[in-house]
């Protein structure tokens, strides 16, 4: 064990997100790792997590380096004093906030501690490193190893030397990256963004244009990438995607190169991110993510509806009872499976469909633990009496469907309502609601009071009630405390 150990000691600074990721991959491959942070119980915490993470990673079969967990462990220690942590070190890797004060005074407290040979690498995403070194008597010790969120996931790291950064360092903090499994590249100088964020802004302004010109929609965009562009991109870079493309580099630019310059001296201005179309973005990404998250409840699990939902919709649709209290008229299979389509396309509409959590639980079969539904049609509400009358709010009708016969009176309609509720709250920023029963639906009425919810209309033609509720603070806490722990998590389909 000892001979796979290494003598030299790393220091990280700052035992946040990133600092924590970086100790797990020095230490992978032995290095004697000291930790140190400016609030010594974030030490301490960072050891403990980092001990459970490497246990986590090793039973999953992903851990990293050359060490086992145990061995990786060994080779972390914590410390409250800044000297000590870099005394004697190589490297350090600091990584403390983005905020260039913070970093300003760092490396003049490091610069009194250094010897001659230690490399000062910052974690910065953003601040080129001569911004923090240029009065530093240690700086041309002094460079950027930026890494990409998790690093432990994601080898990418861009070297950036700041202009009097020794050469040897820079080549140093290169070796080093490669020996711990990272993908280093160097940059010949500093420049803003460096290179990856240079390259995601272009994508994102582009991204941008095309959404606020309206050409493409904010669902759209994002299939471009991740169907089209993002799975090229995962395994080839742009240039040698385009060398692939065509016979070779020269042949692509001699094709491509005059349409690529006309396109791109169409792509205007460099857009803000701000205003009426960032709003607009914001609340479209809400809305997109229901199709991809479900709401675990304590007896209930909000899934969203897909098409191998369909034929079992189906079958309770023709129910008619449930067309009454819904009223909705019967369709036939392949109309389901339109409605279910069009459903999932509507931007407006919300949908989850709801599931037995404890037959799901001892089944594992999501077709034969679905007992219902409830929806959110998101609109604008203008008249809302109790505040801010003139400005527009952006409110939902919500509806519950408990199908299965077997599943009422279980409270499942009571708790799911309640999930979507507090869903269509967080998720799509809802501030009041509508709902809307049969005058003959009793449960439903009854259910809305409960949930207070006041009457607002009743139409006697369609024998329809209309309810209300504003969304406030204290309904909020009271609807959390009602609903219980539920969590939002990922929906693997
Ligand atoms: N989080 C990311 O996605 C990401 C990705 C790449 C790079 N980075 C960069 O990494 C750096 C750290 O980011 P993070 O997300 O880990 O931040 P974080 O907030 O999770 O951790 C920062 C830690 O630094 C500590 N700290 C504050 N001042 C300090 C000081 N003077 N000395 C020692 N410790 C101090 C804080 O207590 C905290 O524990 C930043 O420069 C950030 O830009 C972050």
């Amino acid at each position: 064990m000892a001979s796979k150990m290494k003598k030299e000691k790393v220091a990280i600074i700052g035992s946040g997100l990133i600092g924590r990721s970086w100790a797990m991959l020095f230490a992978g491959v032995g290095y004697q790792v000291t930790i140190y942070d400016i609030i010594p119980e974030i030490v301490e915490k960072a050891l403990k997590e980092t001990k459970l993470e490497l246990e986590s990673v090793e039973k999953q079969g992903t851990i990293r380096g050359t060490l086992s967990a145990a061995e990786q462990f060994a080779c972390i220690r914590g410390t409250d004093n800044l000297k000590d942590a870099v005394t004697d070190a190589i490297y350090v890797q600091e990584c403390v906030p983005e905020r260039l004060d913070i970093k300003k005074k760092l490396y003049g407290e490091l610069d009194g501690l250094v010897g001659p040979n230690t490399i000062l690498a910052s974690s910065t995403s953003t601040f080129m490193p001569s911004l923090f070194s240029e009065d530093m008597k240690h700086r041309a010790q002094v460079l950027v190893a930026h890494p990409v969120n998790p690093p432990y996931y994601v080898p990418l790291v861009e070297i950036v030397p700041a202009p009097w950064t020794k050469p040897e360092h820079t080549t140093k903090a290169r070796e080093l990256m490669t020996e711990i499994g990272q993908k280093p590249v160097t940059l010949s100088r500093q420049i803003e963004g460096f290179a990856l964020n240079r390259i995601q802004y272009a994508i994102l302004n582009e991204t941008w244009r095309l959404v606020a010109d309206g050409i493409l929609s904010v669902k759209d965009i994002d299939v471009v990438m991740s169907e089209g562009l993002g799975m090229r991109y995962a395994f080839l870079g742009p240039l040698e995607t385009a060398h692939l493309n065509a016979e070779g580099m020269l042949n692509y630019c001699d094709r491509y190169c005059n349409t690529i310059y006309a396109v791109s001296e169409t792509m205007g201005p460099t857009p803000r991110m701000e205003g009426k179309v960032a709003e607009q973005v914001a609340k479209e990404m809400e809305e997109m993510l229901n199709e991809h998250l479900q709401i675990i409840g304590t007896n209930v699990i909000l899934v969203p509806y897909e098409s191998k939902h369909v034929e079992k919709y189906h079958q309770w649709m023709k129910s008619e009872e449930l067309q009454e209290l819904t009223a909705s008229e019967p369709l036939t299979l392949e109309e389901e499976y339109q409605m279910q389509a069009s459903w999932r396309n509507d931007e407006d509409k919300c949908t989850f469909l709801i599931l037995d959590r404890q037959r799901y639980e001892d089944t594992k079969d999501e077709i034969g633990a679905l007992v219902g539904d409830t929806n959110i049609f998101i609109q604008s509400h203008p008249e809302a009496e109790d505040e801010q009358p003139q400005t527009d709010r952006l409110a939902g009708e919500i509806e519950i469907m408990i199908a299965e016969p077997t599943a009422r009176g279980k409270r499942y309609g009571w708790e799911a309502t309640l999930l979507m509720l507090l869903f269509g709250v967080e998720r799509l920023q809802l501030q009041h609601y509508l709902a809307i029963t049969k005058d003959t639906n009793a449960k439903a009425m009854r259910m809305f009071e409960r949930m207070q919810f006041r009457e607002t209309k009743r139409t006697a033609i369609f024998q329809e009630v209309s309810f209300e509720r504003p969304v406030q603070d204290d309904w909020i806490s009271w609807m959390k405390d009602q609903a219980g722990s539920y969590t939002i998590v990922p929906y693997p389909g």
